[in-house]
């Protein structure tokens, strides 16, 4: 296409989209502090308002539930996000069984019952849910507006034929969680945002703009705008498109109109404009910069609708032989799969606990997501623009069978795949951190006929809203699935290892990567006999935090990433899982309630293996020695380090234990056999003999205190920002004593409130949602929730015969 006359403009102020900042590189963990909150008013693209507050629940069926005349002044009173489910007791009975994490589901209503105001006459008003799992109705006034199954999918209706200007209207929404309907922990509720958009008869339709690039060279860039634009007035409107594209510094860089059209009543016309875009500052994973484009639709002198969206301009190719690379640069995928859950929280979203898993995961030099196994909250990806993380946007963990839950998305697929699919790429597609679409997870009816034919169904459906990413699937049937295989643009290997060079070799033109590895399972703080393979079969439900390969499908951490970074044609790996999540306890049932499989806790603690990656993703010197130094005297310890150092010399007190090195055949930890005496242990990394990292583990005595600490000190008082405060039990001179499991109490003054606790432990019933916690391991959680007050929130953490620990939070 040739690239049309555009004319430069003088600068105008940024708009919605800071600029992409160069991060600095893989600060720790802990240094999340200083970052800036994600403000939830809005997301990428998004033209509404957020309509969470002021809604009302009711557990259980309600008859006559979306009648207007009904009495629901009984109903508890609260905001959306919210998950029923996780405030519940764990049952061994329930439905959604090991699975599930023993939570109930059922069915539960909403109502919202509000003033339409005259002014809205003329407009059009739509309601937008991100999220109600599941299997939601919809009505106002008594009206059904329509039914969505999928409760991970975004959707919304036009309220606008049944609504009753100056008058008060009801929303009232049927939800019914069937269990068990996905293989992991989902929640219950409308679990995401709800947005309410006025638009003028004539605007853009939802999700109706795409911005690509299709071509991306130094000088230039090519932005491509397609625009749908419907008409919902009574008679033909003429209509024009201004398009205005402002770089990451605020500053705008081009602008183009296009020429009147007329558009029917009740119609739709689709629009397509490029713009060239000079010398342009690329997205990467350095430097995340965001362009933003803004379309203004013009329709007899008048703007009937503004469009705003972020955007990315960046080129990425997959090759079968050189595996990913991002602006031309190799790089390799460095992922981690990420369920929805957010521990403590439940599925009840909140950006700032998604921000805070993504900084965790960043800063071990993670580089990559994948959202398994569905759709996910668009914070989630207005989060990884934002920081330079790469995507997979998956979309289904079962097509026509079931995925070993029996009331799954097989019951909806035939109905609602097309849509639910095509819903999802249209929303997501201006994201720049999009690499792949999924279109399953370990879906066995890629095995058949019917599954081949299906795997291009939904390629072509992905394809036909956005041809510029590519289309995947996470596959452990490997060996059977290769002529569905064929058929998509790259080829997700769970597990199946031994596949990797024989495919390759078969199959020299597929693009290769591991799209879940290791499924490795470790419980933080519990350190068994390294050399004892039975470490499993022992009544406490707990697994040792070396790295374990014990799983049948799984490999241990080390040996997956070796088999994945010695192979280039294979692109990355994302490791089953970033975080732990609740449900799917394997290799446990009853009374295991949570995964095993995390690198870092439900708590967002990490567990040694988090500085395993950390040492093989990213260069800056690092050094982490496991175990705890608290043993027996007499007892020999296996003290391992996980470094980038190229040597390692381990101390007991003065006493050297040795040098250590990698070997080329060797493991990726280093190792010393240590009789075990109370005092200190040291590590000092060495590069070419200077000393780059240390690290030391030391004896603790008996709990003493107990200490918090918040991971950011500065929060809006919004009433959605969260402060995430972890509570240790130490001792007199502040060592972390390893066992603590004392219970610690919280208490809160100022303009706060204890949104959830946790401890991280797999087997642990108290509730979430409380005030007070065991330690396991030495600690616990409390996730502070900011209110709409200014001022200082102290919280404090008691526990018998330990001195109070305290810490304050200024909101603002
Ligand atoms: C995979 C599956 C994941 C999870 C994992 C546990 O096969 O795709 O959802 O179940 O196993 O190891």
């Amino acid at each position: 296409m040739p690239i049309k006359s555009a004319r430069r403009s003088k600068p105008v102020r940024r708009t919605s989209v800071p600029a992409g900042k160069k991060r600095s590189q893989f600060a720790a963990p802990e240094a999340s502090a200083s970052t800036r909150y994600l403000q939830t008013d809005t997301y990428n693209g998004m033209r509404g308002k957020n309509w969470s507050r002021g809604w009302k629940f009711h557990p259980g069926e309600v008859e006559r539930g979306a009648d207007p005349a009904l009495d629901d002044s009984s109903w508890r009173r609260l905001d959306l996000p919210h998950d029923w489910s996780i405030a519940l007791p764990y049952r061994e009975e329930s439905p959604s069984g090991t699975g599930g994490g023993f939570l109930d589901g059922g069915t539960g209503w909403y109502r919202k019952t509000f003033t339409a105001p005259a002014a809205w006459r003329g407009k059009r008003i739509f309601i937008q849910f991100d999220g109600a799992y599941m299997d939601s109705r919809v009505w106002v006034n008594g009206e059904l507006l329509g039914a969505r199954p999928y409760g991970y999918i975004s959707f919304e209706y036009d309220l606008t034929p049944h609504l009753k200007p100056g008058q008060p209207n009801t929303v009232a929404v049927r939800l019914e969680n069937d269990q068990p309907t996905s293989r992991w922990y989902s929640g219950s509720g409308i679990f995401r945002n709800v947005w309410l958009t006025l638009l003028d008869p004539l605007h853009v339709d939802w999700c109706g703009l795409f911005v690509s690039t299709p071509r991306v060279e130094r000088a230039a860039a090519i932005a491509k705008v397609n625009v749908r634009l419907r008409n919902q007035a009574a008679a033909a409107r003429p209509a024009s498109i201004r398009v205005e594209i402002f770089a990451p510094d605020g500053k705008r860089v081009v602008t183009l109109a296009s020429d009147n059209r007329d558009i029917a009543a009740d119609g739709t016309a689709d629009m397509e404009l490029e713009l060239p875009v000079a010398d342009p500052r690329l997205w990467s994973a350095d430097e995340p910069n965001l362009y933003t484009l803004r379309a203004e639709i013009i329709s007899g002198g008048r703007t009937a609708d503004v469009y705003r969206t972020a955007f990315g301009i960046r080129t990425c190719a997959m090759d079968p032989r050189e595996g990913f690379s991002l602006n031309g640069r190799g790089m390799k995928l460095n992922g981690v799969c990420l369920h929805h859950d957010l521990g403590a929280l439940g599925s009840a979203v909140s950006a700032r606990a998604i921000q805070r898993q993504l900084e965790i995961m960043q800063a071990m030099g993670c580089n990559a997501v994948r959202t398994s196994h569905n759709p996910p909250e668009p914070a989630l990806l207005d989060l990884c623009d934002r920081m330079g993380l790469l995507v997979i946007d998956e979309a289904f963990d079962a097509w026509e069978e079931s995925n070993k839950a029996a009331n799954d998305y097989h019951r909806f697929f035939g109905e609602w795949a097309e849509r639910d699919i095509r819903d999802m790429v249209r929303r997501d597609r201006n994201h720049p951190c999009i690499i792949m679409y999924s279109i399953g997870n370990e879906v066995h009816d890629v095995t058949t006929e019917r599954g081949i034919q299906l795997t291009q169904k939904l390629s072509e459906w992905v394809r036909g809203e956005d041809p510029t990413r590519l289309t995947t699937h996470g596959n452990n049937y490997m060996e059977t699935a290769l002529e569905a295989s064929a058929r998509l643009d790259a080829v997700g290997y769970n597990y199946t290892t031994h596949l990797y060079d024989l495919h390759h070799a078969q199959f020299p033109h597929w693009k290769m990567y591991a799209s879940e590895t290791s499924s490795a399972v470790r419980t933080r703080g519990v350190y068994k006999n390294p050399e004892d393979k039975n470490v499993l079969t022992g009544p406490d439900r707990q697994c040792s935090s070396y790295d374990n390969s014990i799983v049948d499908w799984g490999t241990s951490a080390e040996l997956s990433w070796k088999l994945v970074n010695s192979r280039k044609f294979i692109a990355g790996e994302f490791v089953w899982s970033g975080f732990d999540y609740i449900g799917e306890p394997t290799p446990y049932a009853w009374p295991a309630k949570s995964s095993y499989f995390g690198i870092v806790d439900t708590c967002g603690f990490p567990k040694d293996i988090y500085f395993f990656y950390r040492s093989r993703w990213q260069d800056q010197p690092m050094l982490h020695l496991l175990p705890h130094w608290n043993w027996r005297e007499g007892d020999t310890v296996a003290v391992w380090a996980y470094t980038n150092c190229g040597e390692v010399e381990l101390f007991l007190g003065k006493e050297s234990l040795g040098v250590r090195r990698f070997e080329a055949d060797g493991p990726e930890h280093l190792e010393w056999k240590v009789p075990f005496r109370p005092g200190v242990l040291r590590a000092v990394g060495r590069r070419e003999g200077r000393a780059v990292a240390r690290a030391e583990v030391r004896t603790a005595g008996e709990g003493a205190a107990v200490r918090l600490s918040a991971d950011r000190k500065i929060l809006s008082a919004d009433g959605a920002d969260l402060a995430f405060v972890t509570a240790e039990v130490v001792d007199s001179r502040g060592v972390v004593v390893p066992d603590a499991d004392n219970r610690i109490r919280f208490t809160l003054a100022g303009p706060g409130k204890i949104a959830g606790v946790d401890n991280g432990d797999p087997i642990c019933h108290e509730p979430y949602q409380a005030a007070e916690r065991s330690a396991f391991h030495g600690k616990c959680l409390a996730i502070v929730r900011t209110t709409g007050r200014a001022g200082t929130i102290k919280i404090s953490g008691m526990a018998d015969g330990l001195k109070t620990g305290a810490v304050s939070i200024t909101t603002k």
